[in-house]
């Protein structure tokens, strides 16, 4: 089976291919020849991961999904939220962001967040979510090289390492991702 991840970022891509099983085969926007940037702009990670994946699959009417990522942070009411990609500015600074989002923690003893990811799959049958959720804390700096995004500040619960002090197998054993994957591939399993 061939599906299209609507995404053009190769860490994403990367974890996506360590847990796909054999028999799927991914293929990015890149793939396609198609390098625009799809527009984010739903007020939720839920309607940003759906607008991706009928973005796609308008223009390319293959069986495609998209992933959208957000770190909700208790003590900031849940912020960045859907902005976790433009927290700091309008150009998606890792650096930048982990920087704003430490400075904003720092009245605040309450440190608990989790990641939120949403994967939407669509085909000609339908349009469906799946949703995988990893609580942790915020660390006081950033440690660790592995990993993209704010890996380098989020301790999931359970877990003494940052998220970049894991290998993407360790990783992929809490992940926020590996969560909504496992339900998306049981739901592939099932349906293809
Ligand atoms: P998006 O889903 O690509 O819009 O990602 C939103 C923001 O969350 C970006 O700043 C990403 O770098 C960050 N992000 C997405 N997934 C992860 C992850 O697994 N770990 C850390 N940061 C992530």
């Amino acid at each position: 089976m061939k599906i299209v991840f609507a995404s053009h970022n190769q860490n994403k891509t990367k974890e996506i291919r360590s847990v796909l099983p054999q028999g799927i085969e991914l293929l990015t926007l890149n793939d396609l020849n198609c390098f625009e940037e799809i527009p984010e702009n739903e007020p939720t990670i839920e309607g940003n991961s759906a607008f991706k994946a009928n973005w796609v699959f308008n223009h390319f009417g293959m069986p495609c999904f998209a992933d959208d990522t957000g770190l909700e942070v208790r003590a900031l009411n849940g912020a960045p939220g859907v902005h976790s990609a433009r927290y700091a500015d309008e150009t998606t600074n890792d650096e930048a962001n982990m920087h704003k989002l430490l400075e904003a923690l720092k009245p605040f003893s309450d440190r608990t967040a989790q990641f939120k990811t949403v994967i939407t799959f669509r085909d000609q049958h339908r349009e469906i979510q799946f949703t995988g959720v990893i609580s942790g804390q915020i660390g006081t700096s950033k440690r660790g090289e592995f990993g993209f995004g704010y890996d380098p500040i989020f301790i999931p619960e359970d877990a003494a390492q940052t998220f970049a002090e894991m290998t993407l197998l360790q990783k992929n054993k809490f992940s926020h991702r590996a969560r909504a994957m496992a339900q998306f591939l049981e739901f592939l399993a099932e349906h293809t």
